[in-house]
């Protein structure tokens, strides 16, 4: 068994490796930088003994950031826009190619706000941007999904999570249109995951993850406010990027076979704290 170190917040803890994913072989979205969600868990995956591929957007890979955990994971970049079917047709085409066969898991971690980014609020929504939203973060998780599908691309038992997060659920103001992108994300790996479950026994979830410093995370408007926030209010704090990895490598590895169709929630507790005390004693500033 083998022991490696992991960053975890400020400190580097020991983590076991115990082979859960030898043999298998994973497609892996949206590695932007070594903060994203993605990245860590390319490195988990490959610490557990999965083979990998890598894939993101061609202006991702331009960065040349990829390919530093390329070398890591020993894995090859295959880039594809996630909006585009033949992008997504020719990355699973490539990437069974080089496995040899067909894949056993897949991560979609990709999601981008256009109305974000151009400063407009959720009450002005550009339904020109707010198309590209959808179509970026929640509709291509049903391409990649459709492609696999069709080309009978995953195994049966394979396994396919896509990142959300509880704005899905409850309103987080500043979350913005990435709100209703998530909501969709979520039921399409309800349908999908019927669908899918059904005709090949393939099994499709989301995990629903905390406030982490990524790319993506802190481009959310008064991010660090939610981020601290969250971490008053969970119950074991935010899971952090490491945490989320080894999460997904226990949906992508043999031990979740019968889980599908579901938002998991990965939130040191969140989702179902009412408050905490911590909380309430930042409402009393002579107390807190
Ligand atoms: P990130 O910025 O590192 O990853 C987002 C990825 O999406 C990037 O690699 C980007 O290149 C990729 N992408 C954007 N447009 C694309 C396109 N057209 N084709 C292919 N790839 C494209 O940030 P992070 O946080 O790792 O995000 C990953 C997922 O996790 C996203 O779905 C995000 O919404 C979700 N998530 C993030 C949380 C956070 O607080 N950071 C919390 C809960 C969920």
């Amino acid at each position: 068994m083998k022991i490696s170190p992991y960053f975890y917040g400020h400190k580097t803890i020991k983590l076991m490796a115990y082979q859960l994913l030898k043999g298998k072989k994973g497609i892996i979205f949206g590695a932007l930088d070594e903060k994203s969600l993605a990245w860590r868990t390319a490195l988990r995956c490959f610490e557990e003994g999965a083979q990998l591929v890598l894939t993101n957007a061609p202006v991702a890979l331009r960065m040349g950031e990829i390919n530093k955990l390329a070398e890591l994971v020993k894995a090859p970049v295959i880039g594809a826009d996630v909006t585009k079917s033949e992008d997504l047709k020719k990355l699973f085409e490539d990437s069974m190619t080089h496995f040899g066969g067909k894949v056993d898991f897949v991560l979609h971690s990709v999601g981008m706000s256009v109305n974000m980014r151009k400063g407009k609020a959720y009450t002005e929504l550009d339904y020109g941007f707010n198309q590209k939203t959808l179509d970026i973060s929640a509709m291509s998780f049903h391409r990649v999904l459709q492609t696999a599908y069709e080309m009978d691309a995953i195994n049966s038992w394979g396994s396919v999570v896509a990142l959300s997060y509880i704005a899905a659920q409850r309103v987080f103001p500043d979350y913005n249109e990435m709100a209703d992108a998530k909501a969709l994300l979520e039921s399409i790996a309800r349908s999908f995951g019927y669908y899918y479950g059904m005709k090949r026994k393939v099994r499709i979830n989301t995990v629903s993850q905390s406030p982490t410093k990524t790319t993506a995370g802190s481009g959310v408007k008064g991010f660090d406010g939610f981020f601290e926030y969250a971490e008053k209010m969970s119950p074991l704090g935010n899971a952090s990027a490491d945490d989320c990895a080894g999460y997904l490598v226990l949906l992508f590895s043999d031990l979740t076979k019968m889980i599908t169709m579901q938002n998991l929630f990965h939130d040191g507790g969140f989702s179902f704290t009412g408050v905490t005390e911590a909380v309430v004693a930042s409402m009393k500033p002579d107390q807190a």
